[in-house]
């Protein structure tokens, strides 16, 4: 858990696809509310990661700033303190990065490599039914942690990219996933180029007092 981090580049060494399947299926013992397992998961390798992470950038430059949201993300306002942890977050990313915020080419060039799955080259996209509700999320959480837990077991590394979610029309339609399925979030999966900023940043964790509250009276 402590050397579980999220990955920004990735090296174009290839993946076994039985290690994917080796760190899903333990993934999948992952706690559920009644056991009801959420979760559906399309692995995308090879031609068909290529062929989607091109449609994926295309309607992204077609489109930047008006893809539409699968579920609601952060309130339009974000309330402190989670407001003060995102720009310190944004501001470590960008200077790591090189890119300033006002750099709007920059800034769109890095959204162009998350949906390139950061060159890894195994990508996930993970969808869940949409009628189900806000219990699932909870129940989905524990099913990624454990994908990237296991991952770490493995000797790779991960990025959780719920930024996926905006490319659900290319999704929809590349891997032919039915419209009952909701677009949770992606996932970039392989061994991580740590020779860049971007994957050697130290963020900040809270201490256990500023989180946890014992109460024993
Ligand atoms: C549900 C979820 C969605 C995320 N989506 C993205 C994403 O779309 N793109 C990205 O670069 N990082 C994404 N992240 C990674 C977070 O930015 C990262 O977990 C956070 O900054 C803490 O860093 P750490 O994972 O290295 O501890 C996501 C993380 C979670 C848990």
């Amino acid at each position: 858990m402590r050397e579980r981090r999220s990955k920004r580049a990735f090296l174009n060494t290839p993946v076994p696809m039985a290690t994917v399947r080796r760190i899903l299926s333990a993934a999948s013992h992952a706690p559920s509310s009644s056991n009801t397992q959420p979760w559906r998961c399309y692995v995308v390798t090879g031609e068909a990661r290529q062929r989607i992470t091109d449609a994926a950038v295309a309607a992204y430059r077609a489109n930047p700033e008006t893809l539409p949201l699968q579920y609601p993300f952060f309130p339009k306002d974000l309330p402190a303190p989670f407001k003060t942890r995102f720009h310190t977050f944004r501001g470590m990313l960008g200077d790591a990065q090189g890119v300033e915020r006002s750099d709007i080419v920059g800034r769109r060039r890095d959204v162009e490599r998350q949906f390139r799955f950061f060159d890894a080259p195994v990508g996930l996209i993970f969808t869940m039914d949409r009628r189900l509700e806000w219990a699932s999320f909870l129940c989905y959480g524990c099913f990624l942690q454990n994908i990237m837990l296991a991952a770490k077991a493995e000797g790779l590394d991960t990025c959780p990219q719920q930024i996926w979610w905006l490319q659900a029309a290319v999704l929809h339609g590349e891997l032919g996933i039915p419209d009952g399925e909701m677009v949770i979030a992606g996932m970039s999966l392989g061994h991580a180029d740590n020779r860049v900023p971007e994957n050697n940043m130290s963020l900040a964790k809270l201490e256990l007092d500023e989180f946890v509250s014992f109460i024993d009276a």
